[in-house]
């Protein structure tokens, strides 16, 4: 098949827009990271989703929403907490779980009974869900198990010549995927954390729990409140693994264990933080922002999970960017990268 790959503009908007009607897929920019789009009110377009990025059918996507009239379109038993978090953090980085309607087809929502929604802080994706119909059903524009793409050029690395269209919106803000959480219980719980945190949900909407696989490796055994997330997501090729514990044994750490694997002929990667970029003296070094920075770790982290790809590197070794505000959602996708691997020196 061949790519449509286009610039984000008016024109872009309306191609994109007419292929998702006519049930294509079109990948898009979002806030959080790039999705790939597809009808959502359409059983055969959401099932090429799944096609696309390989995708088993049981993990369901997310609905992108335009306007809060669509809300009431798609779901049901919508408590006034969901209300307040949507007036708060609608449109932006926020997925809400509700009962769904039977007008949703099954296959959208993998077989379960609830959709997940979301209205996405980003002028084109709005532009484009407007123009696809308004309702676009949209999982990150990634073949399954790699890195979710932040920027156009790694979903053509992913899925040029599978998918209809790319709309080029440049590098996106966020870098990691939206929070999700679960309005259907008593109090909302959050599934997978972002960069909308568990202090600001509970600002706005009172009591909130997080799910305990959040921060810990889930077994295939146990059904997840997600699907997603008993799949090991954002995985790089090489192995990996988190270093934690005092600073300057996780440097000493890590430049050993280099040196090591280096005189094995290994080729090693490292992802630092801005304080130690200079203090390792192998391997390639890759910085992720400032320690106590999530924002700028959240902005690089794929985009370097998807160069030591490249690289054909063998091992990765990563700091630990544990503490700090919003270092939940990075630490929960630097241990889903690593399988849940960490030394602690
Ligand atoms: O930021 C984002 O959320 C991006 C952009 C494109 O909007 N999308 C995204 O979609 O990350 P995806 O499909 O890669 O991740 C969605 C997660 C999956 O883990 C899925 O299992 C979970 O949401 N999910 C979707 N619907 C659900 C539901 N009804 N109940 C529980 N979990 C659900
Ligand atoms: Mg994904």
């Amino acid at each position: 098949m061949e790519t449509i790959i286009e610039e984000y503009s008016p024109g872009a908007v309306a191609r994109a827009g007419e292929i998702i009607r006519r049930g294509g897929l079109v990948a898009f920019p979002t806030e959080t990271v790039y999705g790939l789009g597809a009808d959502a009110m359409k059983e055969d377009a959401s099932s090429k989703i799944y096609a696309a990025k390989g995708r088993p059918s049981d993990n369901p996507l997310i609905v992108h929403i335009a306007d809060m009239d669509s809300l009431n379109v798609i779901s049901e038993d919508i408590p006034d907490a969901a209300y307040k978090l949507a007036q708060r953090y609608w449109p932006g980085p926020l997925t809400m779980i509700f009962r769904k309607k039977p007008i949703v087809p099954d296959m959208t929502t993998g077989g379960l009974n609830t959709v997940a929604v979301r209205m996405p802080d980003c002028p084109a994706a709005l532009d484009i869900i407007r123009s696809g119909g308004g309702f676009v059903a949209a999982p990150s524009a990634n073949t399954s198990g790699r890195p979710s793409p932040t920027c156009a050029e790694h979903v053509i690395e992913d899925l040029k010549g599978i998918i209809d269209m790319i709309v080029d919106g440049g590098p996106v803000s966020i870098g990691l995927e939206s929070t999700i959480v679960d309005m259907t219980g008593k109090i909302p719980l959050i599934l997978r954390p972002g960069y909308i945190t568990e202090e600001d949900i509970r600002h706005v909407a009172g009591d909130v729990a997080t799910d305990p696989g959040v921060l810990s490796a889930v077994s295939d055994k146990e059904r997840p409140r997600a699907p997603g997330m008993k799949y090991r997501h954002y995985a790089p090729k090489a192995s990996m693994v988190v270093v934690e514990g005092d600073n300057d044994r996780v440097v000493s750490y890590i430049n050993g264990r280099i040196k090591e694997l280096e005189s094995e002929g290994k080729k090693c990667g490292v992802i630092s933080s801005e304080d130690n970029k200079n203090s390792y003296i192998c391997g390639i070094i890759k910085c992720a922002g400032a320690r106590n920075r999530s924002d700028e770790v959240a902005r690089n982290l794929y985009r370097i999970l998807r160069e030591f790809d490249k690289e054909d590197v063998a091992m990765i070794l990563s700091e630990s960017f544990n503490g700090g505000t919003g270092s939940t959602a990075v630490m929960n996708r630097l241990l889903k990268a690593a399988g849940h691997n960490i030394i602690r020196v």
